[in-house]
């Protein structure tokens, strides 16, 4: 500063001096204040350029100053490069903040204070069928239709979540979506969604399996305990003891089944799947699955039905021996229940050209329609209801099938025909198979003999 007040002194007492060399006042006057203008002129044009400068604050373009105008500017362009590495650095984290956000398995939705769509991520767009750019912007309320959505967006109340109806993966199956908005700021709203549909299937599922159980077992019980009354209040003579005894006895066993069958599928449920350490012969596995056919054919079938074991190639399968021994009888009883007396029951392991283990029970039995066959599976999902329980079936069979199947990396198949039988398979991938007198799973020796 005292170098620019020098500066200015020295351009006023020369112009000054001028004008004492002409003797004259006036043009000392008119020198100093010619000189005070030029001053004045000169810094106009450094303060313009500096002006021009912060303008555009263009860090690679210095412009062409001295003095204390340059260390002005080199100070400027300090604070404006500190600024600039401040914005890059909050730019930075904002876009971290945004992709963390985006990752988010639930979605998030910021509405500002008119409920307007301020930003979205992929997952909330998704489940609300909106547009993350398109839709910057818009009015929620006119995007997600729901009126449980409007009447929840426009009251005051966010305490609760709220659930819609979302787009689902297919037209057919319609998601359901948990909302819940939390305020913030001023009057802005973050709104996150979550994709509830499995969560209420599952509820669904497990009342509906409370519920089905309960009945299960009630029916029976009933019958115990009218049993139980009547040869309490009344006198029976020694045959109708005997006769109720035997049905109590019935009823009872029908119960043990059905728990025994219960604690098998939660036991499926809840263990790791089989290793492949243990190889049984498939042989093995069918004859005693056969012998216990063949005895539930002679007690409940009249005449017992033809039951033929086909014979196949010599093979082990790995998995858990009584898991698979469980699906294997499941499948053949169920024939021996619904084949009427005297049909045919044919069974027998064989091995597909790929590799694929597939244990049969094919019947002449009454076929199941097709509208049937997707819900086979189901817990206590039955075709012929009576026919299940005169037989003694649980209704988890072919549950207990599946389970098994999938749990060895296979799956349950059923072919049938309405007045022609039926043919249930359960098959196992190559890497559970393999020939007798071999020491690899059956994959490595097709392709060994491929190359061959
Ligand atoms: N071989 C078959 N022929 C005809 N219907 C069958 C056969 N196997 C199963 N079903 C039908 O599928 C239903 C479900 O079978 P499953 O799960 O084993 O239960 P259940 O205890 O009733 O046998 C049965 O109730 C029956 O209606
Ligand atoms: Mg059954």
């Amino acid at each position: 500063m005292t170098q620019r007040l020098i500066q200015l002194l020295l351009l006023v007492t020369l112009a000054s001096t001028w004008g004492l060399v002409q003797s004259s006042a006036g043009w000392t006057v008119a020198g100093a204040l010619l000189a005070v203008t030029l001053w004045a002129f000169l810094d106009g044009i450094r303060a313009r350029r500096l002006m021009n400068w912060l303008s555009t604050a263009d860090t690679d373009q210095n412009p062409k100053l001295s003095g204390v105008w340059a260390e002005l500017f080199e100070s400027t362009r300090k604070v404006v490069k500190r600024l600039e590495r401040k914005t890059q650095s909050s730019n930075a984290r904002l876009d971290n903040f945004l992709a963390a956000i985006q990752e988010s398995p639930n979605g998030v939705t910021l509405l500002d204070a008119a409920s307007r769509i301020e930003w979205v991520n992929l997952t909330a767009a998704h489940q609300l069928g909106l547009d993350p750019q398109k839709d910057i912007g818009q009015y929620i309320q006119n995007l997600v239709r729901s009126p449980i959505f409007k009447t929840y967006l426009s009251g005051e109340n966010f305490t609760a979540e709220i659930q819609i109806g979302g787009i689902g993966a297919r037209p057919s199956v319609p998601s359901k979506i948990s909302v819940q908005i939390h305020p913030y700021g001023k009057k802005r709203k973050l709104m996150l969604t979550r994709d509830v549909t499995a969560v209420e299937l599952a509820n669904t599922m497990r009342s509906d399996f409370v519920a089905n159980v309960s009945h299960e077992i009630r029916t029976p019980l009933t019958v115990l305990s009218g049993f139980v009354e009547t040869m309490q209040n009344i006198p029976v003579t020694e045959t109708e003891r005997q006769h109720y005894l035997g049905l109590m006895s019935q009823q009872a066993q029908r119960m043990q089944m059905l728990v025994s069958d219960l604690l098998t599928l939660s036991r499926l449920e809840g263990s790791p799947a089989p290793g492949k350490g243990d190889w049984i012969p498939a042989e093995e596995l069918l004859s005693t699955a056969m012998q216990e056919s063949r005895a539930l054919s002679t007690v409940i079938a009249q005449p017992p039905q033809a039951i033929r074991q086909m014979d196949g190639p010599d093979f082990s399968i790995s998995g858990n021996k009584s898991e698979l021994h469980s699906a294997m009888s499941n499948l053949l009883n169920n024939a021996v229940r619904y084949t009427p007396g005297g049909g045919s029951i044919q069974a027998g392991w064989c091995l597909r050209p790929d590799g694929w283990a597939e244990f049969f029970v094919k019947d002449s039995g009454p076929g199941i329609a097709a509208e049937h066959l997707p819900r086979l599976t189901e817990r206590f999902y039955r075709v012929d209801r009576s026919r299940s329980r005169e037989t003694g079936g649980t209704g988890l069979g072919l549950a207990i099938v599946k389970h098994v199947a999938q749990r060895h990396g296979g799956q349950l198949d059923v072919k049938s025909t309405v007045g022609k039988g039926s043919t249930f398979s359960m098959t196992l991938p190559p890497s559970r198979v393999q020939l007798v007198n071999s020491t690899e799973p059956i994959i490595a020796a097709l392709s060994g003999s491929e190359q061959d």
